[in-house]
């Protein structure tokens, strides 16, 4: 394994940081890199309650290299701003309209933040090299398992054909990966692309189904199990995604077959997992956490219903090329991942 970027004293930007997997990445470079300028950006908006973007940044705020900024990256001009600011050496975008069932609400938010957002992070990239310029050595950017739409053959590989999206979430993503591509030809920016499968863990997303079932399951309310629970996810741990992200930041991909510097890797954790399965391991985690009584009833707060569109029935990576070139595969059992998820939530919201 050959690292070629490091860290140390350069200008990180991240974006979304105030998001789940954002606020987690900035930790832990925080963390490690004493002399690394994290410049942080998100727009705090409300897609789900903003609360717990607040306790995340909270715990960023004590980092004295931690510079939070308050900007949509659909704004070209206040992008431009931060660029020529702070001009970063490494940027991870990880700010997008993230759901695949919010799409069909409010598709606006995906165009805005997933196309706009992400075009102008690319042009950014593109004139950080302006007049010689060393500029942007690296673009890290979210992409998803969702590209793999409805993908017949098990596990996913990035060999695998994804141009049959099935959601306007995945159409983004997948347009980002080919946007990159373009840009990185075009201007030689070295890029890697990461497809999250099912990203979990304390603070995460409380549109996400481990999180939604909780709150369901404390206020003694029914969960809905799609496709009669006939569904499989590859869940995996943020901490495991965290280190993944952060290897993946210290080394430019080798040009490919065209020359151009620019990779897409899946990160999962390579075990998929039954969804009535997952279910049972959450209400054990919960009950042992104490959020659950003892004698909660799983049955009477399940309900087994239809597909979702947009939804899809399996995803499993295949991380053959992560462990290849980063000796690296998410190790973090469902059970432990949730087990700390529980904790959290206890401590959180005090039940
Ligand atoms: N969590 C998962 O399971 C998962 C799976 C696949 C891909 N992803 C991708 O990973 C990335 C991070 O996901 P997450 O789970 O942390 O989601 P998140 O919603 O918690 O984080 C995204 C952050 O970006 C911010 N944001 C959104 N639009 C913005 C804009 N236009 N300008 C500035 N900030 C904006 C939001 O306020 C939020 O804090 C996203 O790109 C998401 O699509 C996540």
């Amino acid at each position: 394994m050959k690292y070629d970027i490091e860290l140390s004293g350069k200008t990180v930007l991240v974006t979304g940081a105030a998001g789940f997997i954002g606020s987690n990445l900035s930790r832990r470079i925080l963390e490690e890199y004493g002399d690394v300028r994290l410049i942080g950006v998100d727009n705090v908006n409300d897609y789900y309650d903003v609360r717990l973007k607040e306790y995340r940044l909270q715990e960023l705020a004590g980092y004295q290299n931690f510079i939070f900024i308050r900007a949509d990256i659909a704004d070209a001009a206040a992008v431009r701003e931060i660029f020529e600011k702070y001009q970063p050496d490494i940027v991870v975008n990880l700010a997008a309209q993230a759901g695949v069932r919010y799409s069909i609400e409010n598709p606006d938010a995906y165009i805005q933040s997933n196309l706009i957002g992400f075009y102008n992070i690319l042009e950014a990239c593109r004139h950080s090299k302006d007049g010689g310029a060393a500029g942007v050595s690296h673009l890290v950017f979210a992409s998803s398992s969702s590209v793999y739409g409805d993908n017949k053959k098990i596990p996913y590989s990035t060999e695998d054909k994804t141009d049959l999206p099935v959601s306007l979430y995945a159409a983004t993503k997948k347009s980002n990966e080919l946007l990159g591509h373009a840009y990185s030809k075009l201007y030689g920016i070295p890029m890697t692309g990461l497809r999250f499968f099912t990203v979990y863990g304390p603070a995460g997303r409380p549109d996400m189904a481990y999180f939604g079932f909780t709150d369901k399951f404390v206020k003694n309310g029914t969960i809905r199990i799609f496709n009669y629970g006939h569904c499989k996810r590859d869940f995996t741990y943020v901490d495991d995604i965290v280190e993944g992200v952060l290897r993946v930041m210290r080394k430019t991909p080798d040009a490919n077959e065209n020359g151009v510097h620019f990779k897409v890797y899946n990160i999962g954790n390579n075990h998929p997992e039954d969804l009535l399965e997952f279910v049972q391991i959450l209400k054990e985690e919960l009950v042992r956490a104490g959020v659950l009584a003892e004698d909660f009833d799983l049955a009477a707060h399940m309900e087994l219903v239809p597909m979702q569109p947009g939804d899809v029935e399996v995803t499993y990576a295949d991380v053959t090329e992560l462990v290849r070139d980063f000796d690296f595969k998410p190790e973090t059992s469902l059970r432990e991942g949730l087990s700390r998820f529980a904790a959290w939530y206890k401590g959180f919201y005090g039940v």
